[in-house]
């Protein structure tokens, strides 16, 4: 330890037995300890919870409302490039360094025949989509996709049809993308100016098949055998393909882990994830509008995963197979206000405005709630994508003239920035606090103590640099953590910024763009113990140099 660390810790070591020595005389003569509202998490580089795939910090671009086109592409526009791409709209994507974008759907790709969408752009039909009543142009399809995730430098997870398509329709897609020449398929592709091939390495295996809303819905045992035909089909030429078959679309379908058993039961073999999708609300059914409960939600995330996977090991002990499947959290985020008919109905037009969620502080908050959750379960978890990407529940929205970056945005920046290397096991000492269970629905009522203190940390090996993150859940009140640094200690703070303020439901508009926005949060100097103060209601980011 270093000399001027360890005065610090000697220091911090003599304050900390005093305030206790004097809560224990207050106890003794009758006074309830005056609580400190101190939580403390010990940091030790040996304690791996994983090594981050980054693909965990993925998002999702569908063909709905006004994402692709007016978002993504918008030909014509002053602030297009010479393909019709959104400079701006590149840019931010760029800024944010996404690591993998799932497309085209969603609801979308259930209906979707991806030949539309191929070869010269005069000759692709315009069509009905259905999943979203709007008109569907093609003028953007796959291959206009891979280019545009070469500029914004993310890898593709790219969705086919299981739903009104055929499995044939479903293995042509994979051929025409990755078989390399001489078939049918990959000479189209060539035909169409791409002479190498795509090399998409993840594949959804269609969408939330077991939905009531998803065209071509099918039984959990049907959808599992198609499932299973396909990746066969594709593993015969392309067998490295990542193939993540559609668990279930939430919490609430009665078939929820049944559904999961069932597929897996007919596809285990073949497949190499699983997916799971869900979305959360601060609405009267789900949380009676109580933001305590609200913010807490990341942690019904946290038991959706642990259910998920232990159906995946409950199959896979029953087959005696040696794979372990990993999860693939393949649509999260809040939505719940543009989510009525209204907001989810084109009503047969082009790039009509449909769930344009707008999001506030507690939103934002809950984000890095879900990020925190996402990242202590990524050693179970490996691709993960916040729905959605830009204008449909998204962090990126654009105007004719500009993009703006809503409240979520920041945790979500903050996650793909400086969340690297191994993701720590942290063990959090701290207050917690009851959650109400009556009116919610028992989906959400299962956990009645919560931390007001959410943790998660990385550290990457080859440069030293540690990140926290750090959720505070107080409403009213700021909350101390102390971080006891086992090994490394750290050398100097490189950044510590927060996200907070007076107003939950304050949002981000074009005309005051700033009203959610991070700001600097003053760091206790670097040493082998640190308080940092976090305000009320806040989510934090830390980032510091052991080397
Ligand atoms: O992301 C919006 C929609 O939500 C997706 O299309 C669908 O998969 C989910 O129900």
């Amino acid at each position: 330890m270093q000399q001027n660390s360890r005065r610090q810790f000697v220091k911090q070591l003599v304050s900390s037995s005093l305030v206790l020595s004097a809560g224990s005389w207050l106890a003794s003569i009758g006074y309830a300890q005056t609580s400190r509202r101190v939580a403390r998490v010990a940091i030790n580089q040996a304690r791996i919870r994983s090594q981050l795939d980054r693909r965990l910090l993925g998002a999702f671009l569908e063909h709905l409302g006004r994402a692709v086109y007016t978002g993504v592409y918008e030909p014509g526009s002053p602030l297009a490039d010479k393909n019709g791409y959104r400079r701006d709209v590149v840019a931010a994507v760029q800024e944010l360094g996404v690591s993998i974008m799932r497309y085209p759907g969603g609801n979308f790709v259930s209906g979707y025949h991806w030949q539309d969408g191929v070869g010269p752009k005069a000759q692709r039909p315009t069509v009905l989509e259905r999943a979203w009543n709007s008109l569907e142009t093609n003028q953007f399809g796959t291959n206009e996709f891979l280019e545009w995730c070469k500029l914004v430098h993310t890898e593709p997870l790219l969705g086919f049809n299981l739903g009104t398509a055929s499995t044939e329709e479903a293995v042509a897609y994979v051929e025409y993308c990755n078989y390399a020449k001489g078939t049918k398929w990959s000479e189209l592709r060539r035909s169409h100016g791409y002479d190498q091939p795509h090399k998409v390495q993840y594949w959804c295996m269609g969408n939330e098949m077991d939905g009531p809303w998803q065209m071509g819905r099918l039984t959990a045992r049907e959808y599992g055998r198609k499932a299973r035909d396909v990746a066969r089909q594709i593993r015969v030429f392309d067998p490295g393909t990542k193939l993540i078959a559609c668990g279930s679309s939430n919490t609430i379908l009665p078939t929820y882990l049944e559904w999961d058993r069932e597929v897996l039961e007919e596809c285990y073999d073949q497949v190499d994830g699983i997916s799971l999708h869900n979305y959360y609300g601060n609405t009267p059914a789900l949380t009676g509008g109580d933001s305590a409960r609200y913010l807490a939600m990341n942690l019904d995330m946290e038991r959706q995963i642990h259910e998920i996977a232990a159906v995946c090991d409950y199959v896979q002990g029953l087959q005696k197979s040696p794979k372990r499947l990993w999860l693939s959290f393949d649509e999260w985020n809040v939505w719940y206000r543009a989510r009525d008919p209204k907001a989810r109905d084109g009503q047969g037009k082009f790039a009509p405005h449909l769930l344009e969620e707008v999001y506030n502080l507690e939103d934002a908050l809950l984000v890095g709630g879900f990020l925190n959750t996402l990242l202590r379960q990524s050693d179970r978890v490996r691709v993960g994508c916040l729905a959605q990407i830009v204008n449909v529940i998204a962090p990126l929205v654009t105007n004719e003239t500009s993009v703006l970056r809503q409240s979520i945005y920041f945790p979500y920046a903050w996650a793909l920035k400086f969340a690297h290397g191994n993701v720590l096991d942290l063990q959090v000492e701290g207050d917690t606090y009851p959650i109400k269970a009556e009116g919610l629905r028992a989906d959400f009522a299962r956990n009645d103590q919560v931390p007001y203190l959410d943790v998660a940390a990385t550290l990457n090996p080859p440069d030293g640099r540690v990140s926290v993150f750090i959720l505070n859940r107080d409403l009213a009140a700021e909350r101390e953590l102390v971080l006891d640094w086992r090994d490394p200690v750290p050398l100097r703070v490189l950044f510590c910024e927060t996200l907070t303020g007076p107003d939950l439901k304050a949002f981000n508009t074009f005309e005051q763009p700033r009203q959610v926005a991070p700001r600097t949060l003053e760091a206790p100097a670097a040493g082998a113990s640190m308080t940092f103060k976090l305000p009320p209601r806040s989510y934090t980011v830390v980032h510091l140099a052991t080397q």
